[in-house]
């Protein structure tokens, strides 16, 4: 079934007369920026291309990465509770997610919502025409009864196509998963203050964090014995190589995360086991790394409940709940406008 007349994509231009480059220019010029300082760093956000999805899905289902299982019991547990919160003085929302990815852990609360005849429409955003597609797709095929409007959009351009909240509807945002622990404190700050400025009073944002606990439990969630997270890292330097015509040897650098539980933040490195030149074509640029140089690839922010609720405060937000898991490990927080 083709869905795809669902889902407004803003890359629909006609390519006539347009001349088309062979790569993203985008990404050349970052990877052009990162590599040239110092230190070297490559940004987490392109670790996401197809193969790079279907690594993440594998980190998803190893028991070492616990968010995944921690956020679907937070679901089972509390989507009732939810879902009277999301429906308080309203007759209808919008249900809008932040890079839905496959919509699993989404999916045990759509089922609780149909079956409970909730009024709402689900709209997952993600940049990633290929992931709405086959998310519309799974849920028109499985779902029957679901109002699925997929954007493929930048979140909050996306933003600006919706229908502005109005009386006796609102917009229930999710931001799930730990996303949010890829930006550092001041983009955090930045991105939700961004998100309240499109917010009414009533609104609901529900954010997903990682919480501080034992370092080791956190250190093994990304630096697993399987060397599927390793690969995950490795697979930008073949992205690179696949797209932008590099001649990186992914086998000449050493997986290196690192957790800091002052910080709280698990910061991932691929080192240069050598000294070496690595050439990319898209760039016609050569760069150098020394033996043991590192590369700086990614970083993830695991919280204490005092810096969420400082985080809602600093960006005019209200914390209305703490949703659980079991073991406390992580928490789907509630927000509202302050
Ligand atoms: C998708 C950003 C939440 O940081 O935990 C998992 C990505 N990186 N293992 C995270 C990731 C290595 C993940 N997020």
């Amino acid at each position: 079934m083709n869905t795809s007349n669902n889902i407004l994509n803003p890359n629909h231009e006609s390519s006539e007369g347009a001349e088309k480059p062979a790569y993203d220019k985008a990404f050349a010029e970052d990877v052009r920026a990162g590599l040239q300082s110092e230190p070297k760093y490559l940004s987490s956000k392109y670790l996401y291309d197809k193969k790079g999805d279907a690594i993440f899905q594998q980190i998803m289902d190893m028991e070492e990465y616990y968010p995944t299982r921690c956020e679907y019991e937070i679901f089972e547990l509390h989507k009732t509770e939810m879902l009277k919160n999301f429906t308080e003085e309203v007759k209808h929302f919008d249900l809008i997610e932040f890079g839905a990815g496959d919509g699993m852990k989404t999916k045990v609360l759509l089922r609780h919502f149909l079956e409970q005849k909730a009024d709402f429409n689900y709209v997952p955003i993600d940049i990633s025409a290929n992931i709405v597609d086959t998310l519309t797709n799974d849920l028109n095929d499985n779902m029957p009864g679901l109002t699925v409007q997929g954007i493929v959009d930048d979140y909050f351009r996306a933003f600006d196509k919706l229908a502005p909240s109005k009386e006796n509807t609102r917009k229930v945002v999710l931001f799930l998963g730990a996303n949010i622990g890829n930006f550092d404190h001041q983009e955090s700050i930045a991105f939700l203050k961004k998100v309240a400025s499109y917010f009414i009073p009533g609104d609901r944002l529900v954010i997903g964090f990682d919480l501080k606990k034992d370092p080791q439990r956190i250190l093994d969630a990304y630096f697993d014995r399987h060397d599927i997270t390793k690969s995950f890292k490795l697979n930008l330097l073949e992205r690179i190589n696949r797209e932008l015509g590099g001649n990186f040897k992914p086998d000449n650098f050493q997986y290196f995360p690192i957790y800091d539980p002052i910080e709280g933040a698990i910061r991932s490195h691929l080192v240069s086991k050598t000294v070496q030149e690595v050439y990319i074509k898209a760039l016609d640029e050569s760069f150098h790394f020394d033996a043991w140089e590192a590369m700086f690839m990614e970083r993830s922010q695991k919280y204490s409940l005092q810096e969420i609720h400082q985080m809602a405060e600093s960006a005019g937000f209200r914390c209305i709940h703490n949703f659980y898991d079991s073991r406390e490990y992580f928490t789907d927080s509630l927000w509202t406008l302050a």
